[in-house]
Formats: C-alpha cells, structure tokens, sequence
C-alpha cells in the first residue's frame, strides 16, 4: 500500500503542467480559428473594401483599365486614388467608404493596398511574356472576379512554373527565374 502512495506523487506536478500546457494550446487554437483563419480564407482586410467582384463582374470593368501595365511592364501596377475617383465623384459619393476615399485624394495619400501575391526575391517573374503569350489572369491568380476580398486560392510555388513551362516548352533552365 505505502509502496503505492509514494509511487504516485511524483506524476501529480507533471499533469497539472499537463493540464496547463493543454488550456494554453487550446486558448491558441481557438484564437487562430476566430482570428487568424478568417484571413486567409476569405481574405485580408484593406484600407477600403473594394470588391473585385462588384467591379469587374456587376459592372464589367476590364482588368487592364485598373492594372493598365500588366501587358507592358514587369510590374502591373495598382490604380490611383485619381482613377478611383474619376468614377466615384460621381457614383454614391455619399457612401462612407467613398468618402474616405476622397480623404486620400484630398489629402494625396496613396492609399496602402495590403499585397497578398509576392514571389521572394531570388525569384524572377515578369507579367508581360506570359500576358502577350495569352495565359489568362485566373490560371495564377484563380478567380478574382468572384471576389470580394482577393486571397490567394491555390500555391504557386516553384513546382507551379515549371511544370507549365515544361508543358509548353519555356526554359526550365534555372537562371530564367533565378538570375
Ligand atoms: C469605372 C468606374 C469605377 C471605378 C474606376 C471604380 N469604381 Fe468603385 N464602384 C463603381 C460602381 C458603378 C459601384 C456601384 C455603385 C452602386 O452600388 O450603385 C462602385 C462601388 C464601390 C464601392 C461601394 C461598395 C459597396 O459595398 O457598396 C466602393 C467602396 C468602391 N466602389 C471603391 C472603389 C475604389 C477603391 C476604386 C479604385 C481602386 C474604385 N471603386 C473604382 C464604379 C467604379
Ligand atoms: C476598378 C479597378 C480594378 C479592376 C477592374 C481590377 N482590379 Fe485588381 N485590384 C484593384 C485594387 C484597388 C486592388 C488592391 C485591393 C485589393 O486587393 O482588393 C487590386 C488587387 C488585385 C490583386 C492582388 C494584388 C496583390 O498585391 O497581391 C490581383 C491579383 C488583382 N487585383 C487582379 C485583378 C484581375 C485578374 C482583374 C480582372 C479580373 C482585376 N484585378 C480587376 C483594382 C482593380
Ligand atoms: C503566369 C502567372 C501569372 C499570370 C498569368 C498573371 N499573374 Fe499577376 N502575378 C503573378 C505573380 C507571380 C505575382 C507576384 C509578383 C511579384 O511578387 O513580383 C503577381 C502579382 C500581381 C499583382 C500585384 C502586383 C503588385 O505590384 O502589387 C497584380 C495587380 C496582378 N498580378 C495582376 C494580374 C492581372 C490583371 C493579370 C491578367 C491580365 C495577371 N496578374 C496575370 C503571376 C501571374
Ligand atoms: C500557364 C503557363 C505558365 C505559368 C503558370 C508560368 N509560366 Fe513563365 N512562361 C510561360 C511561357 C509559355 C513562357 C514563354 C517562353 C518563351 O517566350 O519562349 C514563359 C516565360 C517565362 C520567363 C522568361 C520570359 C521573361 O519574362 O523574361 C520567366 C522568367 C518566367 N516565365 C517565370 C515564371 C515564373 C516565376 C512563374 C511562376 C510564378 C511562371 N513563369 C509561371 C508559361 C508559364
Ligand atoms: C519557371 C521558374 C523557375 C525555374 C525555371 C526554377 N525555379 Fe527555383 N523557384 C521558382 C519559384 C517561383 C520559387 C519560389 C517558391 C516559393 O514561393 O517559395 C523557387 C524557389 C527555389 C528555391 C528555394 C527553395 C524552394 O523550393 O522554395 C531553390 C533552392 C530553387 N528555386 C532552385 C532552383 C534550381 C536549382 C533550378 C534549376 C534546376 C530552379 N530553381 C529553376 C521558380 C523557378
């Protein structure tokens, strides 16, 4: 009997930190689902709720007349405050989130887009071949123009690129995304 009692009491300490280590993981978990998940699934908040999918597919605005440089230039640059508003002075000016937008062009702030696709820096990517070559904006991007908030639906990590420039004969050479 003795032998028992004294056998147990050293594991007592180890399952109350047991107990602990498990309620600070779950607080963890629980947290990540409410807040952080969110994010990723349907998106990052930004500056101004703009939605890709009231602008291109309700009101049929062309990917090119906001993102002009995309076929031109390694960059296919964001629209100005200028852009937004040559609409917008005119279209539900009144609306809060429009009014803020003419805050930043009162004030010519840019306005701080929240990127959500990047490639590291040892990664070289040009739009212009492949947008000249016609490979449409969804087969990297997915579908954009369903979104309200853009979050990036699929990875497009090295394995990506390759096996379509495999596919298509492009140079899988390294020095091609590498230099
Ligand atoms: C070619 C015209 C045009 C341009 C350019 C344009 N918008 Fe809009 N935008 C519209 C129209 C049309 C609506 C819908 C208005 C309505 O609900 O009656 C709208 C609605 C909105 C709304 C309100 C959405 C809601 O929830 O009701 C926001 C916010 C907005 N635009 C932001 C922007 C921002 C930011 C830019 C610049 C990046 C921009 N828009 C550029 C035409 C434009
Ligand atoms: C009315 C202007 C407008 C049009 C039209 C438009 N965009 Fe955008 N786009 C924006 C703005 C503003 C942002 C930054 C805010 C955001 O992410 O929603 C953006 C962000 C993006 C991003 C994320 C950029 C990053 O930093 O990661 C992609 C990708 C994109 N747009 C692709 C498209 C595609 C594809 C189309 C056509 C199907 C399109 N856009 C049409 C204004 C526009
Ligand atoms: C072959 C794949 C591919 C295609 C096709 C493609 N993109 Fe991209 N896009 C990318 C990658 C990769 C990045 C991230 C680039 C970086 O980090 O330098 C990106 C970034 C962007 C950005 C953010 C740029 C910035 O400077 O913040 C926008 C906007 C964008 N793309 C719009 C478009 C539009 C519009 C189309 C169609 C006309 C399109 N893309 C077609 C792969 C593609
Ligand atoms: C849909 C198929 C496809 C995808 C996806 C794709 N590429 Fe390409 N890429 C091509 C084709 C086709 C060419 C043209 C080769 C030529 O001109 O001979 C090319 C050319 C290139 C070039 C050389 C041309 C230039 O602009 O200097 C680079 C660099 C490149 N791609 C990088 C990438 C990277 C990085 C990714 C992934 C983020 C990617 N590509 C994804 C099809 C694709
Ligand atoms: C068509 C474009 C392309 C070609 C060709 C290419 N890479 Fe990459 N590589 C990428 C991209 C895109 C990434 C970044 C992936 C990410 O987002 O982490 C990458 C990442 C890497 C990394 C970082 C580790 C990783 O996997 O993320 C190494 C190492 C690498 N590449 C080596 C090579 C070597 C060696 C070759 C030649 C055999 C090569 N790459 C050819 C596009 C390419």
């Amino acid at each position: 009997m003795n032998d028992i009692n004294t056998s147990e009491k050293p594991f007592k300490p180890l399952y109350k930190w047991f107990l602990i280590i498990f309620v600070f993981a779950t607080t963890l978990i629980m947290l990540y689902l409410v807040y952080i998940y969110p994010e990723k699934r349907i998106g990052a908040m930004q500056p101004i709720p703009f939605s890709h999918r009231l602008h291109v597919t309700d009101k049929e605005i062309d990917c090119k007349y906001c993102h002009s440089y995309v076929d031109r230039s390694p960059y296919p640059g964001m629209p100005p405050v200028e852009l937004c508003i040559s609409c917008h002075k005119y279209i539900i000016p009144q609306h809060p989130e429009i009014q803020k937008l003419h805050r930043y062009y009162d004030e010519k702030k840019p306005i701080q887009w929240k990127r959500i696709f990047f490639q590291p820096d040892f990664v070289f990517f040009n739009h212009k071949r492949h947008i000249v070559l016609g490979v449409e904006c969804k087969t990297c991007h997915g579908n954009i123009e369903q979104m309200d908030r853009v979050t990036q639906s699929f990875q497009t990590k090295m394995e990506f690129c390759v096996t379509c420039h495999r596919q298509n004969n492009a140079s899988v050479e390294c020095y091609v995304c590498h230099h």
